[in-house]
C-alpha cells in the first residue's frame, strides 16, 4: 500500500497535472511509478453500472448485470434510513465484486418542479428527508468498503439546458432548501467524494464555484474527501481547480493537464493548489483501495433481489383504499383480471446514467399468477401499447377481461420515453390512452385497483376517481413485480409515504411560472416555498399531501410532550405514543413539523424537522422520542448572514402528513438574539427597540432645527414613523446629528453592543 503523504511530494508537476483528470471514462490515472492504483468510478445510484470492456460512454445498456434497486423517488417514500443503509451495503458488495471503488450517488437534488426529468433519481421535495435518507445510504455503502459521490452540487433541479443554465437563487433559499441535504450527508456520513453539477449558480459554473466548492463545502461543513466534476462539466480547468474542483472527469486526452502545467509555469496558478487536490485524491484512493487489495467478494444476488423486493414494498405508497379494498384475498375465488402492458413489461428503472442491466426482472403478471396459483384464475389483457397509440381492439380486450372477473388490477404508468435524464417533462398527466382504458374498465367493474409505475409525479385524480384503490410504486426496481404481488395480497404492507406532494394540476406548483426559465437563466422565484412549504402556506388543495400514505392497519397518536430543557437554548425533545389500533401489523411514519408563527421573516406554515418509521403489531404501542436542535427552529437570516432562532412561541405538530396533524403543542423559547448594530439606514422603529438607540434618537430629534428637548412619541405617530429610515428623518429635517459628529453619535447609539 502506498503512503499518500509521501506520494504527493515525489510527483513531478506533469504527473500532478495528469493525476487530476480521468485516465478513461471511468478511472483516475493512478501512478504506477509510486504504487498508486487507479480508482474506478461507476454510476449509480440505484445499481452498479460497470460498463463492459469496449463500451462507449453512451452505451448505456452495455454493462455487467447488477441488482436494480428501486429508484430514489421510490426509496425516498420509504422514510426508512435503516432500509437505505441496507441498500447501500448491498451496493457496496456489488461494487467491490465488480472491482469498482466509487459509486456515483446518491443524488440529493430537491424536487423543485414535478417536471424535472431526473426526479426519479432524487428523494424528495424536502431537504431533511432527502439528507437523512442519503446519509444512511452513504453510511451503508461506505461501511461496506465503497466510496460515495454525492451529486449534483448544487441547484441542479432541471434537465432543460442543464449544461449552461444559470440557476438564480438567493442565499436564504440555497441555505434552507437546496444545500441542507448535501450538508447533512457531508457532516453526518463523510462521503468520499462530491460531484459538482453542470449548471451555473447565479452566473458562475458550479465547476468553478469557489463559494460552493471551497467556502461552504470544505470551510463550513468540513468536507474531507475530493470533489469531482460531473462528466464533461469543466470548461475552464484552471479556474475550476483554483475554485476547489479536484478531479475532472472523464479523460480528455490531455488539454486539461496541459492547461494546469501552463498556468503554473506562467505563475498564474500556485503549484500548491495542485498539491492539495492531488493529496485529497491520494487520501481517498488509499482509503478505498488499501483494504480491498485484489479481493473480489462473491455477491449473493438472490439475497439482493429479495432486498430489492422488500424495499419496493416498503416504498410503495397506498394513495387511496376505499372500504379496505386492498389487500385482495388470494383465496377468495373468482377470476382476477390483470390489465395493462406494464404487468408483463415492467417499467422499473429510469433512463440515462443510472440505468443498469438487472440480474433478473420480475413481471407482476407472473408473480400475481404464482401468488394465487390453484386458488384463483387469472386473465390478462394488455389494454394499451407503450407507444400510446389508441387501440380499439386492446381496449375491447381489457373491457372483456374486466367483465369476466371478480376483481381487476390495472398496471398504469409512464412509458420509458416519457421521462429520462437529459430532458424535462412538459405535463404530468398519464397517457390519455391508458386513462381511456381505465374509464372503460371502471364502467364495467366496481372492483378495480390500480398500480402505478412512474418516476416523476403523475396527476392521480383521474385515477382515484375511477379505482377503489391506487398504489403508487414509482420505479420499483427489478423486483417490483414480486413486491406488487406481495402488496396486492397482503403478504407485505405498503410502507411508503409521499416524499413529494402530488398536486391537482401542474399549474398549482410554485415553480410553474419560473420553470425551466429561458435565455440561459432560471429564476427560483418561489424562493423557499418549494413543495408543501408552498401548498400549506397558501392552503392550496392538493391531490395528496406530502407525507401521505395509507396502511392496511390504523394508528393512533397520543400523549404529546415537548420538553425544553433550557428555553434560552433552542432545543427540545418531542415525545408521543404511537399505537397500532388495527388488525394487521404495519408501519407508520410519524412526522414532526415545526412552525414559527411569530418570526420576523416570512416562514413556511410548517417544516418537517424529524420523523420516525415504526413497525407495530396489532394492539402494540410504543413511545417515540425525537430531538430537535437549534437549527430546527432557525431560519437563514439574510441580515446577519447566519442561522437565527428567534425568541417567541413555536408550534410543534406531530402527524401522518403535512395535512394530517394529530397532536400539537406550543413552546416558548427565549434565545438571546445577536444584536444588529444601528446604522443611519436602520429605521426609527429599530432605533427605538435598541438598548441605547432610544436615547440617541431623542437627542437627534432634539437637535433638529426647531426641535425641543422633550418629545413624546404616541402610538399613531410611532406607527407612521417606525418604518422610516433614520437617514430619511435627517433628510426631512425631523432629526439632525448632534454635535460631536456621526461616528460619535453612532457609537453612543450602539453602546453596550460589544462592538
Ligand atoms: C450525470 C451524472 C453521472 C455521469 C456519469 C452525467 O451525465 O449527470 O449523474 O454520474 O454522467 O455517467
Amino acid at each position: 500500500m502506498f503512503d499518500p503523504q509521501a506520494a504527493a511530494p515525489a510527483m513531478t508537476l506533469a504527473e500532478k497535472a495528469a493525476f487530476l483528470t480521468g485516465a478513461t471514462a471511468w478511472t483516475t490515472p493512478g501512478l504506477p511509478r509510486l504504487g498508486v492504483p487507479p480508482l474506478t468510478l461507476t454510476d449509480g445510484p440505484h445499481g452498479v453500472r460497470k460498463q463492459l470492456p469496449g463500451a462507449r460512454l453512451m452505451d448505456l445498456d452495455q454493462s455487467e448485470p447488477a441488482t436494480a434497486f428501486p429508484a430514489a423517488s421510490a426509496t425516498g417514500c420509504s422514510w426508512d434510513p435503516a432500509l437505505l443503509a441496507e441498500i447501500g451495503a448491498a451496493l457496496a458488495a456489488e461494487s467491490r465484486a465488480l472491482g469498482t471503488d466509487v459509486l456515483l450517488g446518491p443524488g440529493v437534488n430537491i424536487k423543485r418542479s414535478p417536471l424535472c426529468g431526473r426526479n426519479f433519481e432524487y428523494f424528495s421535495e424536502d431537504p431533511v428527508l432527502s439528507g437523512e435518507l442519503a446519509a444512511a445510504w452513504v453510511r451503508g455503502l461506505q461501511d461496506g468498503g465503497a466510496g460515495a459521490c454525492v451529486k449534483h452540487f448544487a441547484a441542479n433541479n432541471q434537465e432543460t439546458d442543464r449544461m449552461r443554465v444559470s440557476a438564480e437563487v438567493d442565499e436564504r433559499t440555497l441555505r434552507e432548501i437546496y444545500l441542507p441535504a448535501f450538508e447533512r450527508v457531508v457532516t453526518r456520513a463523510q462521503p468520499a467524494t462530491v460531484m459538482c453539477s453542470y449548471n451555473r449558480l447565479n452566473g458562475i459554473p458550479a465547476s468553478e464555484h469557489r463559494w460552493l466548492l471551497t467556502e461552504v463545502l470544505r470551510a463550513e461543513w468540513g468536507f474531507g474527501g475530493f470533489t469531482v466534476s460531473d462528466w464533461g462539466a469543466v470548461t475552464d480547468r484552471v479556474a475550476a481547480l483554483a475554485a476547489g474542483l479536484d478531479l475532472q472527469m472523464p479523460a480528455d486526452g490531455g488539454p486539461a493537464a496541459a492547461a494546469l502545467v501552463a498556468a503554473v509555469s506562467a505563475g498564474t496558478l500556485p503549484e500548491a493548489v495542485l498539491d492539495r487536490a492531488v493529496e485529497r485524491i491520494l487520501r481517498v484512493t488509499a482509503r478505498l483501495t488499501g483494504p480491498r487489495g485484489d479481493s473480489r467478494p462473491a455477491v449473493d444476488h438472490e439475497r439482493h433481489h429479495a432486498l430489492a423486493r422488500r424495499a419496493a414494498a416498503g416504498s410503495a405508497v397506498l394513495l387511496t383504499n376505499e372500504d379496505e379494498f386492498l389487500p385482495l384475498d388470494p383465496a377468495a375465488g373468482g377470476t382476477l383480471a390483470v390489465i395493462g402492458e406494464f404487468a408483463r413489461t415492467p417499467r422499473y428503472q429510469g433512463g440515462g446514467s443510472s440505468q443498469v442491466v438487472p440480474t433478473r426482472l420480475d413481471s407482476a403478471l407472473a408473480e400475481i399468477t404464482a401468488a394465487v396459483a390453484g386458488r384463483r384464475d387469472v386473465v390478462f389483457a394488455p389494454g394499451f401499447t407503450l407507444d400510446g397509440a389508441p387501440s380499439p381492439e386492446l381496449l375491447a380486450g381489457a373491457v372483456a377481461a374486466a367483465r369476466s372477473a371478480a376483481d381487476v388490477v390495472m398496471f398504469l404508468g409512464l412509458p420509458e420515453a416519457a421521462e429520462s435524464e437529459g430532458f424535462d417533462r412538459t405535463a404530468i398527466g398519464l397517457p390519455a390512452t391508458q386513462l381511456d382504458v381505465l374509464r372503460a374498465v371502471a364502467a364495467v367493474s366496481q372492483r378495480v385497483a390500480v398500480v402505478l409505475s412512474n418516476g416523476g409525479v403523475v396527476a392521480t385524480r383521474p385515477v382515484t376517481e375511477q379505482a377503489r384503490a391506487v398504489l403508487e410504486m414509482w420505479l420499483p426496481g427489478q423486483a417490483g413485480g414480486g413486491a406488487a404481488a406481495d402488496l396486492l395480497f397482503g403478504a407485505a404492507e405498503p410502507g411508503g409515504r409521499l416524499a413529494e406532494t402530488i398536486p391537482l394540476a401542474l399549474s398549482d406548483n410554485p415553480s410553474y411560472v419560473n420553470f425551466p426559465g429561458a435565455a440561459g437563466r432560471v429564476r427560483y422565484g418561489e424562493r423557499i416555498y418549494v413543495g408543501y412549504r408552498w401548498y400549506d402556506k397558501v392552503a392550496r388543495d392538493v391531490a395528496h399531501p406530502f407525507g401521505h400514505g395509507l396502511s392496511y392497519t390504523t394508528f393512533a397518536y397520543s400523549g404529546l410532550q415537548v420538553e425544553v430543557p433550557d428555553p434560552a437554548r433552542p432545543a427540545a425533545v418531542v415525545r408521543f405514543t404511537l399505537a397500532n389500533t388495527g388488525r394487521r401489523a404495519g408501519s407508520e411514519v410519524a412526522q414532526v413539523y415545526v412552525s414559527d408563527p411569530e418570526a420576523s421573516a416570512d416562514r413556511p406554515e410548517r417544516e418537517l424537522k424529524a420523523f420516525r418509521k415504526v413497525r407495530l403489531a396489532p394492539g402494540e404501542s410504543c413511545l417515540v422520542e425525537l430531538a430537535l436542535t437549534e437549527r430546527d427552529f432557525a431560519f437563514w437570516d439574510e441580515q446577519r448572514r447566519g442561522w437565527t432562532a428567534e425568541p417567541g412561541t413555536f408550534r410543534i405538530a406531530v402527524g401522518a402528513s403535512s395535512r394530517d396533524l394529530r397532536l400539537t403543542a406550543e413552546i416558548e423559547l427565549t434565545p438571546p438574539l445577536p444584536p444588529t448594530p444601528l446604522t443611519l439606514d436602520s429605521t426609527i422603529g429599530e432605533w427605538l427597540a435598541a438598548p441605547s438607540g432610544r436615547d440617541a434618537l431623542m437627542a437627534a430629534l432634539a437637535a433638529a432645527p426647531g426641535g425641543t428637548g422633550e418629545i413624546v412619541i404616541d402610538d399613531s405617530m410611532l406607527a407612521m414613523a417606525a418604518p422610516v429610515p433614520f437617514r430619511q428623518a435627517l433628510a426631512l429635517g425631523f432629526a439632525a446629528i448632534p454635535s460631536g459628529g456621526e461616528a460619535a453619535f453612532l457609537a453612543r447609539a450602539n453602546a453596550g453592543l460589544g462592538g
